[in-house]
């Protein structure tokens, strides 16, 4: 197979980033271009970002996960505790998230530490989702390898008569993380591949610096 994508070619011209307008804490950015974008592009799942994770074997590993909630402190995700990634941030608690919105021509870089959220946290959150999506995460020992589809089914039907007419109760190995950002870099495509970047970087436990950085 010999495949040339050189002329996959894109000007970006929708808008522009200028540090002077750019607010002193970047989650108010981060809140900004999150609701421009959910408005413009309400097609699109706005809350899908990849989050990075380093593996025990060495290799650097992305996946897409849905954000959840966002707050000063944050960005949340709920995962399986045990799946690849859930062991991967045991090991090592330095993640990336990033968001690619390509209609708006956007894309957020973020560096943080995970942390697993409360567990009365975790537990609001599952009574919230539908049962459907309660028992699937119960269902799923994430990342293990499966003997087939039918033995997940099966698994799922005998759950279904076991919780009949019962609340669900969240299982332990599924929750939340919260990504604490240290380091959270906004990109605005331009022309002529002079794209805007900004990057925030924590300089204390509320501090932030902001510099331009080129493209
Ligand atoms: C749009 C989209 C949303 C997803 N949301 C989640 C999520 O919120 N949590 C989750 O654990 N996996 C989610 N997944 C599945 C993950 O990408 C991944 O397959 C799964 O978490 C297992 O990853 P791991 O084996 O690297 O731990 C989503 C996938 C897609 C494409």
């Amino acid at each position: 197979m010999n495949t040339d994508l050189g002329n996959y070619r894109k000007s970006y011209e929708k808008n522009e980033l200028l540090l002077e307008n750019a607010p002193e804490n970047p989650m108010e950015l981060f809140q900004k271009w999150f609701f421009e974008v959910d408005k413009f592009f309400p097609e699109i799942e706005t809350n899908a970002m990849t989050i990075s994770t380093y593996g025990q074997d060495g290799f650097p590993k992305n996946r897409v996960v849905l954000l959840k909630k966002f707050t000063y402190e944050g960005f949340i995700f709920y995962t399986n505790y045990n799946s690849e990634k859930g062991k991967a941030i045991k090991n090592n608690p330095n993640v990336c998230l990033s968001f690619f919105w390509h209609g708006a021509e956007r894309q957020i870089i973020i560096k943080g530490k995970a942390k697993k959220i409360a567990e009365n946290l975790s537990d609001g959150y599952f009574e919230s989702r539908p049962r459907g999506s309660q028992l699937g995460a119960i269902v799923s020992n994430q990342s293990d390898i499966l003997e087939s589809r039918d033995a997940l089914e099966q698994k799922l039907v005998a759950l279904e008569k076991k919780y009949e007419g019962k609340e669900i109760p969240r299982p332990s190995f599924w929750g939340g993380f919260i990504v604490e950002p240290v380091e959270i870099e906004f990109w605005q495509g331009r022309p002529n591949r002079l794209h805007d970047r900004i990057r925030y970087s924590l300089t204390s436990d509320y501090d932030w610096s902001k510099n331009r950085l080129s493209p």
